[in-house]
């Protein structure tokens, strides 16, 4: 089963429950996803490895540290890509390769309909990134095509999960560390998150409909 980390920092909670609140509008939505996607990476990223590195103050030679791997970001659009932006603001130097899947809401089976891998992989380690883990499906397939591209260290980064999504994920992918905001309760017979916060691309890009 994988590795799953559950964050339990004030400032994660505290923006968390502004995320699921029906009355923020999609300005302050994207800014909540923007920094917990930022905390939890921080958290996610503890494991990357450094070398040395002399710069040189302006006092005095200092021995320093920079990062020796390649890292990759993976937004599985739409939803990853306000995550995607916000870590990116913390590692510029990643690689960001796009994965769209959207559920299909009568099968709720992720559709593939975007793929930009290509060539050979040429990472150390990459982070999936979706706010929601519903029945895992979606991280699931995208894991299973960064896989079949070449990586072998990878980590899921979402926001809210169902314990159904968490186990499907650690299933089909064990060796794949889960790194969230929360657990929730459920999903519903829609295969929504509950309590959740509905959609999280409709709430991020303003497309919500009745
Ligand atoms: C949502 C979410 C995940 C997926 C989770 O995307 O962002 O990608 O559903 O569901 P699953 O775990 O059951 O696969 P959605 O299909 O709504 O597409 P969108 O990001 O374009 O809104």
């Amino acid at each position: 089963m994988s590795q799953l980390y559950l964050s339990h920092h004030p400032l994660v909670l505290h923006r968390l429950a502004i995320l699921r609140d029906t009355a923020t509008p999609p300005l302050l939505f994207r800014r909540m996803v923007r920094d917990i996607a930022q905390m939890l990476f921080l958290e996610a990223a503890q494991d990357l490895k450094v070398e040395p590195h002399t710069v040189t103050t302006p006092l005095a030679p200092c021995e320093g540290k920079r990062l020796a791997e390649r890292i990759g970001l993976v937004p599985i659009l739409r939803a990853g890509l306000g995550m995607a932006e916000a870590i990116l603001e913390l590692v510029p130097e990643a690689q960001v390769w796009h994965l769209g899947l959207y559920r299909d809401h009568r099968t709720m089976k992720p559709i593939t309909y975007y793929n930009k891998l290509s060539g050979q992989a040429g990472l150390d380690v990459c982070y999936v990134v979706d706010p929601m883990l519903a029945t895992g499906g979606s991280a699931s397939a995208a894991i299973t095509l960064l896989k079949d591209w070449g990586l072998k260290r990878i980590r899921f980064v979402g926001l809210i999960a169902a314990p159904e999504g968490v186990e499907a994920l650690g299933a089909a992918h064990p060796d794949v560390t889960i790194h969230l905001a929360a657990l929730d309760s459920h999903l519903n017979e829609n295969c929504f998150i509950v309590p959740g916060l509905g959609d999280a691309g409709d709430r991020q890009f303003g497309t919500e409909t009745e």
